[in-house]
């Protein structure tokens, strides 16, 4: 069994001469949400397009539950669920007509499906509202009712919360959360807003100009942007030796022959200053440091990052 519900292996789409996405090497993980996080133009939606069959990889594979894409479309397609762009729905009908159509057209057996799907969504059942005099944040929330209708396992959302306005986007993202941890469908999401991802995503994946910069779990995220005590010194190999015999000190890195880094906040800087000083080093640098996601991601990014 392959434990990836997908996977990619050197995924690369070119257009003429530029490449929009670029060896992509993804890893989806069952009953999980998965954030591609990118600018617009990093090659979100041409990846989401390869994943779903809408368009053919340059080079490259795609393998959904441990299998090819390519030669089994026809098995797998049917078990996601998907929001790429706007379904055509039509306007002079109601949410539910809209909705019988397309489970019509897919054959979807349970009876129950629109009602559920519009429950999911926080959408009425049978309200006698056209679709033309919809919200927008109410035209997202049936094209996501549309995503999982026919009860996919799998689902793939591009930007769903784009155009939303905030209490839009906090319900969006909490039925998108209970999708997950309730129903256990796996969900692949992207999005160019970092905070946005960072409250919803299990896994991260950052991409820029087609190429996966990271990836990782939230969790690996926080820890590596956590707090520390930056130092800069005359030598960090007699800086270490203070740390551990004086203070009995083992959370630090050493960055150089002059950086280093403390992870344990309860000391006191001024007193390991005193100490670094009082031992014959230079101490020419010491300040707690914050590094917020934001600034995690430009540094990723190399540029002026992706919020
Ligand atoms: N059909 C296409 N023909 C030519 N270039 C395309 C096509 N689709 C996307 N691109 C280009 O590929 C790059 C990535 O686009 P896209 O995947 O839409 O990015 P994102 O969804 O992250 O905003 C962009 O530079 C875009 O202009
Ligand atoms: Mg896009």
């Amino acid at each position: 069994m392959n434990k990836y519900v997908i996977e990619t292996k050197n995924l690369t789409k070119q257009y003429g001469t530029q490449k929009s996405v670029a060896d992509l090497n993804i890893h989806v993980r069952q009953g999980r949400i998965y954030g591609l996080l990118g600018r617009n133009g990093a090659g979100k939606t041409t990846t989401m397009k390869m994943l779903l069959g809408l368009t053919q990889p340059t080079s490259g594979e795609v393998t959904i539950w441990g299998k090819p894409l390519r030669t089994n479309e026809k098995k797998l397609l049917p078990r996601i669920g998907s929001l790429i762009e706007s379904p055509g729905f039509y306007p002079n009908l109601t949410a539910t007509e809209n909705l019988r159509i397309f489970a019509t057209l897919r054959g979807v057996p349970n009876r129950n499906a629109i009602k559920n799907a519009l429950d999911l969504v926080g959408l009425p059942y049978k309200d006698k509202k056209l679709f033309s005099q919809y919200s927008l944040g109410m035209k997202q929330r049936l094209a996501i009712a549309l995503a999982i209708m026919h009860d996919p396992e799998l689902l793939i959302l591009d930007e769903p919360i784009n155009g939303l306005d905030p209490i839009g986007i906090a319900e969006v993202r909490s039925f998108i959360r209970d999708l997950c941890t309730e129903k256990g469908k796996t969900i692949l999401i992207s999005s160019h807003i970092l905070s946005e991802i960072a409250l919803l995503a299990d896994d991260i994946g950052i991409i820029d100009h087609g190429v996966l910069l990271e990836e990782e779990s939230l969790a690996e995220l926080e820890a590596k942007s956590s707090r520390h005590i930056r130092f800069t010194v005359s030598s960090t190999t007699q800086a270490a030796r203070i740390l551990e015999q004086g203070f009995h000190e083992m959370q630090f890195t050493i960055q150089d022959d002059y950086k280093m880094r403390l992870h344990n906040l309860d000391i006191s800087v001024g007193e390991i200053v005193t100490a670094f000083v009082e031992n014959g080093l230079t101490v020419s640098e010491a300040y707690v440091c914050e590094e917020s996601l934001e600034d995690y991601f430009k540094r990723v990014t190399g540029g002026e990052g992706i919020a």
